[in-house]
């Protein structure tokens, strides 16, 4: 008898709303690697799913998006507006790119702009992105990201007042949400260790006692010059915020993160979605993609936008999570993607 794998991904939203949506299409859906991949028939149609991948972009496009550097370099190579990435490959591979695997062109980069952002080349979720000010903390990035094995794409630091996820379906926006970073605001008595309690860590929905969640707050992921990824110094705990002075609680903007999505309705501001639409289509335009999310960040300085990642995986998982209404546009999104990818699929023969 064949052995049913355990479906790992069963439980995430995606799953489910596949799952559903083939059931409302009468399409007949298979599931392996653990709930990661689906094979969608209908008629003599076929066509898969994997990751949060749909079978609309070609494999060469879908692999340039999941590459930060190159992405970025085709996208500046078209005049389009974007943060750039550099690629370094680790030492072992190093020389398919004429590099030597020496960190003396990253320390370029880092002297020529200041501060670096160092991540994994392919990464998601913002868990292996560093920012860099010194040579040590060059060397100790490059070196835990090129021991994992991975290509490091090197960004120089923006400063970014928001960051928006533009969902594009062939040529058209279908969803653009700002990532709101989770943020405590001064009342110009309490110490930022008591705003942080008061505000996020108090009513967060965990069975830890109030004391508990005190003594955590210390632990908490604060401000530490430029970024405040690092945790709080004690210092920066007991010092007052003026009244009204917003501090983030962390300087990246994923959802998985701790930020909040907030949906942007094309009513409310016609012309910020149109720019927005219009630069996220021209990235997709660039890189032959028919169905990706773009995240374009705007400076704080000139309010400039520029495309910093384009997602050929097309995740709403966090932000389906969000509640039912989100759930549903994420749904609807993934049901024309799904037929579409349907009709673009390739007939099977029986036999
Ligand atoms: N060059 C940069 N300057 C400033 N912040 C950055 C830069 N690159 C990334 N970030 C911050 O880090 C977060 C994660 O980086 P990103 O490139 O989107 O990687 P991931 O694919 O892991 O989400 C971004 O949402 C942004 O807040
Ligand atoms: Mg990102």
């Amino acid at each position: 008898m064949k052995e049913k794998k355990t479906v790992l991904n069963e439980k995430s939203r995606f799953y489910r709303m596949i799952t559903e949506i083939c059931a409302e299409e009468g399409i007949s859906l298979e599931s392996a690697a653990y709930g990661w991949a689906f094979r969608m028939r209908k008629g003599e149609r076929s066509g898969f799913l994997y990751g949060y991948r749909f079978g609309l972009n070609s494999a060469a496009a879908a692999d340039i998006c999941n590459s930060k550097s190159t992405a970025s370099e085709l996208l500046l190579g078209s005049g389009i507006p974007a943060v750039p990435h550099f690629g370094f490959l680790p030492p072992a591979t190093a020389r398919f790119a004429g590099q030597d695997g020496s960190l003396t062109e990253l320390e370029e980069l880092r002297r020529r702009y200041g501060i670096l952002i160092l991540k994994n080349d392919t990464g998601t979720g913002g868990t292996e992105v560093f920012p860099v000010v010194t040579e040590e903390e060059l060397s100790q990035a490059a070196e835990k990201l090129f021991s994992a094995g991975k290509t490091i794409a090197a960004s120089p630091y923006v400063s970014i007042a928001r960051e928006i996820r533009v969902v594009i379906l062939d040529g058209e926006a279908k969803l653009m949400f700002s990532k709101q970073r989770e943020s405590v605001t001064g009342d110009g008595h309490s110490t930022l260790e008591e705003l942080i309690f008061e505000q996020v860590v108090k009513n967060q929905t965990d069975p830890k006692t109030e004391k508990e969640k005190y003594a955590d707050t210390k632990e908490k992921k604060l401000p530490a010059g430029p970024f405040t990824d690092a945790e709080f110094h004690e210092w920066e705990l007991t010092e007052v915020p003026p009244e009204g002075t917003v501090v983030y609680l962390n300087w990246k903007h994923n959802l998985g993160q701790g930020a909040v999505p907030e949906v942007l309705e094309r009513e409310k501001d016609p012309g910020e979605w149109d720019a927005l639409e219009a630069l996220a289509v021209r990235a997709a335009k660039a890189l032959g993609i028919r169905f990706a999310s773009v995240d374009v960040i705007e400076e704080e300085a000139a309010g400039d936008k520029k495309v910093l990642e384009v997602n050929c995986g097309v995740m709403l998982e966090h932000f389906s999570g969000c509640s039912g209404e989100y759930y549903q546009r994420a749904k609807e999104i993934y049901r024309e993607a799904v037929k579409k990818s349907l009709e673009n699929s390739f007939v099977i023969s029986e036999g």
